[in-house]
Formats: structure tokens, C-alpha cells, sequence
């Protein structure tokens, strides 16, 4: 049956025609959802707190990734009551804006980490990584003893941060210029960390593997989970924000 506006016989019966005019429909349907992207800055909110992550921090993120951590640790705590009220608020956007990759997911053999931050002392997490049965019996975990016997590559941190800046991580000259120095003040105990801190807020220095001679894989590792989550206050976020 024709209708009163098309010869759809017409358009059916020609491919030429029926392909233009398919392709016309779908491009009109792109460019709705595609062309407001151009007129608004960004379509993340911006959030108070997040910030770029310290070398050391950066480096102990490449170590989970090396690792596999990811095949069975998520980093997005969706916004459903069971989640929020194991591992706190749900995660935002700006929260993961500087990972590269981003380490979402939805597969979890273990606990979701984007909150870990804080909840458990530098001693367990190191215990906890050399032999994850020793605190946890009934874990399947394997352990990653051997990261506190490598000494963490402490130079050319300048080029990891580099290409960071390259896919948008606003790293500042001075970052680069510094990162090989800041790897090693974060780790160390003593060291004067007032420069770092004033660039990268709420930054952590101290020993973190429990061998304060040693800058390890593991100080930087530890570095990175007692990092994650901490950077946004949550607490100031509205109770109907916090899905309960
Ligand atoms: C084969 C899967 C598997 C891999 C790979 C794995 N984990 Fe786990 N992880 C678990 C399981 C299961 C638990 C829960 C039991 C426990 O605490 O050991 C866990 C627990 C944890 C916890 C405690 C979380 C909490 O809230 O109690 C941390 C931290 C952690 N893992 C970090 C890591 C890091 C870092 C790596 C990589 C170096 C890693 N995991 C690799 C399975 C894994």
C-alpha cells in the first residue's frame, strides 16, 4: 500500500535510492547525538580534589596493569544500594578522567578497589600482596612476593608522564622536569615533600613497603591503592546523592 507522503514501491524497489535515503536518516540521527559534543567543554563535571596522579602513584598504577590486577579487581562502584554500602559512594566520572586506561569493569573475582584507599594499613597491604592467605584464609588471591625484592626503575619517569600530557593529563612542565625526583621523595622517609604536595594535594609520602633503604615495586604498588579514592571528598557529597 503506498503511503500519502512516499512511493514506498518506489524507494523499496531501487537500491540506489533506498541506500541515499537510508544514509541521510541515519546521518541525521549522528549528528544529533554527535554535534552538541562540539559546543560543550567537556562532558565529564568537573570535581574538586581529582588531580593528576604522582609519578610514584603512576608507576604503582603500570605495576597493577603489568600484573593483571584488572582480570579480577574492578575501579566503578556503581550507584546501587548493595555497592555504596559495601565499598562507600558511588563512583563519578572525574574520578577516573586521568586513567589511562580506564580500569572499570564488571567482572570482580575480588572486592571492587576504587575506595580502597585508607581502609586497611600500609603492613597488611604488604602482607596482604606477599601472601594473601597469611590475613585472608579463605582467599584465592596469588601473592606478589617478589615486588618487594625489585628496586622500582626510578628514572625516566619524565617520558611516562609525557605521554600522559599527550592523551590530556594536564602533567605541568615542572611534573615532568621533577618526576624522577618525585618518585624517589614520595618513597622515602624524611625526604622534604612540601614541593610535591603543593603540586599534587593530598599526596602520601612516606615508606610504604616497610624497607625504608629501598625504593621498591612494592612502595609504589602501595602507594597507588592507598591513593585510590581518597582524592574527592565524598562525605561533603548530599545524602541523596549517596543512593541510600
Ligand atoms: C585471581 C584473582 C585475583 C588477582 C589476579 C588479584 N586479586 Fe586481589 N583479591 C582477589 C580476591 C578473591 C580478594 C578477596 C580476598 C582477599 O582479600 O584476599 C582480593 C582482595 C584484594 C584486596 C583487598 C580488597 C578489600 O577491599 O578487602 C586488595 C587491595 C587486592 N586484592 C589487590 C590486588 C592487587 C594489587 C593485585 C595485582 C597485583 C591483585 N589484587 C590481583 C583476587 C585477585
Amino acid at each position: 500500500m503506498a503511503s500519502k507522503f512516499f512511493d514506498h514501491g518506489k524507494i523499496e524497489r531501487n537500491v540506489t535510492l533506498l541506500m541515499v535515503l537510508g544514509l541521510i536518516t541515519v546521518a541525521i540521527g549522528g549528528i544529533v547525538e554527535i554535534a552538541p559534543l562540539f559546543w560543550i567543554d567537556s562532558t565529564i563535571e568537573k570535581v574538586k580534589g581529582v588531580r593528576p596522579y604522582t609519578p610514584l602513584e603512576q608507576a604503582g598504577r603500570n605495576i597493577y596493569i603489568r600484573e593483571g590486577c584488572y582480570n579480577c579487581h574492578s575501579q566503578m562502584i556503581r550507584p546501587f544500594r548493595d555497592e555504596v554500602e559495601r565499598y562507600g559512594h558511588y563512583s563519578l566520572a572525574a574520578e577516573s578522567m586521568y586513567d589511562h586506561p580506564f580500569q572499570w569493569g564488571s567482572k570482580r573475582t575480588g572486592p571492587d578497589l576504587a575506595r580502597v584507599g585508607g581502609r586497611y594499613s600500609d603492613e597488611w597491604h604488604v602482607q596482604h600482596l606477599k601472601d594473601p592467605r597469611s590475613v585472608v584464609p579463605e582467599s584465592i588471591m596469588p601473592g606478589y612476593s617478589f615486588l618487594a625484592d625489585r628496586e622500582l626503575r626510578t628514572k625516566g619517569f619524565g617520558g611516562d608522564l609525557t605521554a600522559l600530557r599527550r592523551v590530556g593529563v594536564p602533567y605541568t612542565d615542572a611534573d615532568v622536569a621533577k618526576a624522577d625526583e618525585d618518585v624517589r621523595t614520595q618513597a622515602t622517609p624524611g625526604a622534604d615533600a612540601a614541593d610535591l604536595i603543593a603540586r599534587y594535594p593530598k599526596a602520601q609520602a612516606r615508606d610504604f613497603d616497610g624497607n625504608p633503604e629501598r625504593v621498591t615495586e612494592m612502595d609504589a604498588l602501595v602507594a597507588y591503592l592507598q591513593m585510590l579514592g581518597t582524592l574527592v571528598d565524598t562525605s561533603k557529597a548530599a545524602p541523596k546523592e549517596q543512593a541510600r
